[in-house]
């Protein structure tokens, strides 16, 4: 986990958070229904929360980091729900969501093996017929400088159908742009 400080100022920017809520947040989701509760893993700076709440009943957001979820709590009071823990190893109770979602958080997660952990998380968290959808970028090496001193671990878009699909999502999709790919898939 943990972000180097470039990274850090780049998230936290306006810039991007324009980016995030105005180009990667509707191409990830287009055509996906978020339902009444949906959770967003690795919130971050919350730079998806307008967004996610536009199109979302209730959003809870799960952040690793301490600081982040206590800024993200102090901000965002009364419009979502931030939970501190690992998405992992959710604090969280089974089929509590309609939808789970990640934006630009894959890659923070240090291993293939604890990535399909999230995954299986995101499963089990989630009711019949919820979704699981979300983008990460390209294993570029814009993207790897970006990274440098910090966890960097790309999840490769050809994999991830059967990673998904391992763990018991089925109609998966997959789609791979110039710079990331995005995902959904539905626990039956
Ligand atoms: C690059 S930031 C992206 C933030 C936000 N999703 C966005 O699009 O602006 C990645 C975020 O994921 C969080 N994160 C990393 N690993 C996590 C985990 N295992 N569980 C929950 N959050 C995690 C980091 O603390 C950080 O806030």
């Amino acid at each position: 986990m943990g972000m180097n400080y470039f990274h850090q100022l780049c998230c936290r920017s306006s810039l991007w958070e324009r980016a995030s809520a105005t180009r990667i947040v509707p191409w990830a989701l287009d055509g996906v229904e978020l339902g009444d509760r949906a959770l967003e893993v690795g919130p971050g700076y919350g730079a998806n929360v307008g967004t996610l709440r536009g199109r979302a009943g209730a959003l809870t957001g799960l952040e690793i980091d301490g600081g982040l979820a206590a800024r993200l709590r102090e901000r965002q009071a009364g419009r979502m729900r931030v939970i501190e823990g690992d998405g992992t190893a959710m604090p969280l109770s089974d089929k509590e969501f309609d939808s789970v979602v990640c934006f630009t958080m894959l890659h923070h997660v240090p291993s293939p093996v604890q990535q399909d952990e999230l995954f299986a998380e995101a499963f089990r968290v989630l009711s019949p017929q919820g979704v699981f959808a979300g983008s990460d970028g390209l294993d570029r090496l814009a993207f790897r400088l970006m990274h440098i001193g910090d966890t960097c671990v790309p999840v490769p878009p050809v994999t991830l159908s059967d990673r998904l699909s391992r763990v018991g999502f089925r109609d998966v999709e997959i789609e791979t742009g110039a710079t990331m790919f995005r995902f959904r898939a539905r626990r039956p």
